[in-house]
């Protein structure tokens, strides 16, 4: 394994989460609420999207430096043209070992078969409620949970197993779902992860009160279904893992507010015009395009991105409270989930 570049609390740098497209399909009020994104919203405009050439070119320099797991993000990345040949020229490269990617899943059904071809390792679907008015409302009535089940069923017929399913559940919103989303995929093989709602970006409102903690989470599970915990796949793994013990499967918990996990995290973030963060609540990063397009060296880009991963200190959910307040933040739609 290449020796990873290390951040000044010693963590190494091993995953890069790669936000294609800043445009979705979707105006979920918690990332993209649809009255502050209308139609006449600027996104980033086209001309300063990394095409794949340049995102190849970021991911061999990140492999150079340790990272061995990528995500493909967005926005909605399915949104962007011709995706698939992305992946596959992603998956050739040596190095990366884990290849995955978050959809809303509504355009599965047409491009699950081209994913799975293009050699992906693995999917993750956001999912917030199966009940229809719920999940309408959540989705900022762009979308129909009959249309993200369609996209499930289409990568399980594609090959896909072992689906991640993520849930961000505000209480008085979703949380009266909860229960019967994990009962509709206990025996799936899939794994429902439900997320703390968090403060990310400036625009959602979020407030405390609306964040249900992961430990009274597992406590209102456990009355209907028993669990016991499970080791983490991967060092700093973000959900931790828990097990039906009567078989069905598992369930995670990704606790950010209530038990954030800045320690162990490893995780850079590229913007789909090229800008690199290194925390998911940043205010600023260091942007990449115009070297990148001014032609510079392999070795004066690698020594910008260990000069970046080098002076980082971010820890911003464990820092969370009165130092953070009133913070500028990059919006999550714009650097990645
Ligand atoms: P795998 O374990 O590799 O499957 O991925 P993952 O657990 O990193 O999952 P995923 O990328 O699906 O992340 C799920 C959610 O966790 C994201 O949408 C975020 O809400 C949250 N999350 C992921 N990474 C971070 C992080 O570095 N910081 C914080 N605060 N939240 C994160
Ligand atoms: N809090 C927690 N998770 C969020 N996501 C988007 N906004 C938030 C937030 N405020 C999640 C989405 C999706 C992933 C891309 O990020 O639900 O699963
Ligand atoms: Fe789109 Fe995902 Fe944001 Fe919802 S959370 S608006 S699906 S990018
Ligand atoms: Fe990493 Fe920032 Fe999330 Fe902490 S808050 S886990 S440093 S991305």
């Amino acid at each position: 394994m290449v020796e990873a570049v290390r951040d000044r609390l010693r963590r190494p740098l091993r995953d890069l989460r790669i936000s294609v497209l800043d445009r979705c399909n979707f105006r979920c009020p918690y990332c993209m609420p649809a009255e502050l994104f209308t139609e006449d919203y600027r996104f980033v405009p086209r001309l300063h999207w990394l095409d794949f050439e340049e995102i190849e070119r970021v991911v061999r320099l990140f492999t150079a430096s340790g990272a061995i797991k990528i995500r493909i993000t967005g926005g909605e990345p399915l949104l962007r043209p011709g995706l698939p040949s992305l992946i596959e020229r992603l998956t050739a490269l040596p190095g990366v070992e884990d290849l995955a990617l978050t959809t809303n899943g509504v355009l599965l059904p047409r491009v699950a078969p081209a994913l799975r071809e293009a050699g992906l390792h693995r999917l993750t679907i956001s999912l917030d409620s199966l009940d229809p008015v719920v999940f309408e409302r959540m989705s900022g009535h762009r979308g129909k949970v009959s249309e993200v089940l369609a996209g499930i069923g289409a990568a399980e017929a594609a090959g896909f197993e072992h689906l991640k399913l993520n849930a961000v559940v505000q209480r008085g919103v979703n949380d009266h779902t909860i229960l019967d989303l994990l009962d509709h995929f206990r025996h799936t093989g899939h794994i429902v992860r439900l997320i703390e709602f968090m403060d990310v970006g400036t625009r959602n409102d979020w407030d405390l009160s609306q964040v249900v903690s992961s430990r009274e989470w597992i406590d209102r599970i456990s009355e209907r279904w028993a669990l016991k915990p499970v080791a983490p796949a991967y060092p700093g793994e973000v959900a931790s893992r828990y097990a039906y013990q009567d078989g069905g499967g598992e369930v995670g918990f990704i606790s950010s507010v209530s038990q954030p996990f800045c320690g162990g995290c490893t995780r850079a973030r590229l913007s789909c015009d090229g800008e690199l963060f290194t925390c998911l609540f940043a205010s600023r990063g260091t942007p990449l395009r115009s070297a990148l397009r001014d032609g510079v060296s392999d070795a004066e880009l690698l020594s910008l991105v260990h000069g970046t991963w080098r002076q980082r200190s971010d820890r911003y959910s464990e820092e969370r409270g009165e130092a953070t307040e009133g913070m500028e933040k990059v919006e999550m739609y714009r650097m990645g989930g």
